[in-house]
C-alpha cells in the first residue's frame, strides 16, 4: 500500500502485514497487522518516526522514495522491538547522515540488538524538544509501554501523539483511521491484554501523565489511527483501573470427559447465580481470547486433570500465562479429576504464590465427579458468587 498523508506535511508510511499468523512466535495475529512508521517534513528538517519489522522494510523505502525523499535528518525511535526497528540498518543505508533520536536506554537496546555504532545516536532526555524548523518534537520517557526503553513523541503544532505499541492493535487495514470501532475495540483490548496488561501500574502512571497533553489524533504504530483518541484513551481508563467484572474465566483441558463434567457443571452453578461466565477448551481455543477475558474477569479457574502427577501441560502452559500476564482478578481456584494422585495442586498454587489472587477451596474429584463431588462445585459457586457481591472492587451494574 502507498503512503497516506494525514496533515500537510504528515504522512504515514509504513506497512500492513495481513498475512502474519503470529508475533513474538507466542501471539496469535488472527487479522494480521500493520507496522506504521511516519514521516514528517518540516520547514527546515524531516523526521522519520519509527521504521517497520525487517520482512516489511522493502515497503517502507518505496513509500519514501515515492515522496521524493533525497535525505532525513532525523530517525526518531520509540521502540527497540524489531517489528518498529528492524528496518533501521536499511534506512541508514538508504539515508546516509540520518542521526537516530532517542533515549538512552534504548539507544543501548538497539546497540545491543542490531549492532549499531556510536555516532548515529542523537540522544534525548524527558521533555526535550526536537525543532524540525516549524514543527516541534516532544519525547516523553514512557518505560515499559511494553519493554523498559519505550517513549513516546508529541509533534507540539498538531497535537499528534506517536505512542508506537502503546494503544495499539493488531489489525491489519485499509483505513487509516479507527473506522469500524467495536472490531478494532476488541483487536485493542486484545493486544493490551498480551502484550500491556502486565505493566498496568506503570500505564496508570503514564495515562496521568498524558492529561497535561491536548491530544488531537493518536497515531500509533500497529493498527488504525485514533483521531477521535478519547474512545481509546477512556478503554485504557477502564481496563487499567483496579475494577474487575462479576465474570469468571474457566480455562480447563479434559482428556476423557471428567474435568469436563465438571466444568460443564460449574458453568451452569454460577451462571444460576447471575455470574457470567468465559470457557475456554485450552485443547482448541486461540490463547488471544483467553488472554481478553482476562482483562475484566473477578475470578479465574483452572481446570486440569493430574498427568504424570502434575496438571495437564496444556494447563500449565495457560496457567504460566495467567501468571506472566499479571491479571488484576481478586480470586482463583483449581479444580479437575485425577486417578490415583500427585501434586497438581501443589504446582498450581506454588506458581501463583507471588499473585494478589485469594485462592479458594479447591475442587479435586476422583474419577469422574460424584453427587459428592457436584456439591463441592456449588460450594465454589456460592463461595465466587458472594465474594462478587461483597467485594467494593467488582462491579456490580451489568
Ligand atoms: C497420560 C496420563 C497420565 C496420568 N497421570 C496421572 C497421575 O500422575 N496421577 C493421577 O492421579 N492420575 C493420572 N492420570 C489419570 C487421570 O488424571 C484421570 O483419569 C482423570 O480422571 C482424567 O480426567 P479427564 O477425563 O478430565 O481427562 C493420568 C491419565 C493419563 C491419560
Ligand atoms: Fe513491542
Ligand atoms: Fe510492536
Amino acid at each position: 500500500m502507498t503512503y497516506r498523508e494525514i496533515v500537510p506535511g504528515l504522512c504515514w508510511v509504513g506497512a500492513n502485514d495481513w498475512d502474519r499468523r503470529l508475533f513474538d512466535e507466542l501471539i496469535p495475529l488472527p487479522q494480521g497487522t500493520s507496522y506504521n512508521a511516519y514521516l514528517i517534513r518540516g520547514k527546515e528538517k524531516t523526521a522519520l518516526i519509527d521504521t517497520v519489522d525487517p520482512r516489511k522494510e522493502g515497503v517502507l523505502l518505496e513509500n519514501l522514495r515515492s515522496l521524493g525523499l533525497s535525505s532525513i535528518d532525523y530517525l526518531v525511535v520509540n521502540h527497540a522491538e524489531q517489528d518498529h526497528s528492524g528496518a533501521i540498518p536499511c534506512i541508514l543505508e538508504a539515508f546516509p547522515g540520518i542521526k537516530i533520536v532517542t533515549n538512552a536506554k534504548c539507544q543501548e537496546f538497539l546497540q545491543s540488538h542490531l549492532l549499531l555504532a556510536d555516532d548515529v545516536f542523537y540522544p534525548v532526555q524527558d521533555r526535550d524538544t526536537l525543532s524540525l524548523g516549524d514543527r516541534t518534537l516532544e519525547f516523553l520517557i514512557t518505560p515499559w509501554v511494553h519493554w523498559p526503553e519505550t517513549m513516546l513523541t508529541y509533534l507540539q503544532e498538531d497535537k499528534i501523539l506517536f505512542t508506537c505499541d502503546f494503544f495499539g492493535s493488531h489489525l491489519a487495514s485499509s483505513d487509516l483511521y479507527a473506522r469500524d470501532l467495536p472490531r478494532i475495540y476488541e483487536a485493542s483490548k486484545r493486544y493490551y491484554a498480551e502484550i500491556m496488561m502486565p505493566f498496568r501500574v506503570n500505564i496508570n502512571t503514564h495515562l496521568e501523565r498524558l492529561k497535561d497533553y491536548e491530544i488531537r489524533m493518536i497515531a500509533t504504530s500497529h493498527g488504525p489511527i485514533w483521531d477521535d483518541p478519547e474512545f481509546i484513551l477512556d478503554a485504557y481508563a477502564d481496563w487499567v483501573s483496579d475494577r474487575v467484572k462479576n465474570e469468571v474465566m474457566i480455562a480447563y483441558v479434559s482428556m476423557h470427559g471428567s474435568t469436563r463434567a465438571m466444568v460443564d457443571y460449574l458453568v451452569d452453578a454460577l451462571v444460576k447465580r447471575g455470574v457470567t461466565v468465559k470457557l475456554y477448551n485450552l485443547a482448541v481455543t486461540d490463547l488471544g481470547e483467553m488472554a481478553i477475558s482476562l482483562v475484566d474477569a473477578g475470578t479465574i479457574v483452572i481446570g486440569t486433570p493430574t498427568v504424570l502427577f502434575n496438571p495437564h501441560p496444556t494447563a500449565l502452559y495457560a496457567a504460566h500465562l495467567v501468571r506472566i500476564l499479571r491479571p488484576k482478578a481478586r480470586y482463583a481456584a483449581v479444580i479437575g479429576s485425577y486417578g490415583w494422585g500427585g501434586k497438581t495442586l501443589r504446582v498450581l498454587s506454588d506458581m501463583f504464590s507471588g499473585s494478589t489472587m485469594k485462592f479458594l477451596d479447591p475442587v479435586l474429584v476422583k474419577g469422574y465427579p460424584t453427587e459428592e463431588g457436584f456439591r463441592a462445585l456449588d460450594r465454589l459457586a456460592d463461595s465466587i458468587a458472594e465474594r462478587h457481591r461483597d467485594d467494593p472492587l467488582v462491579i456490580k451494574d451489568q
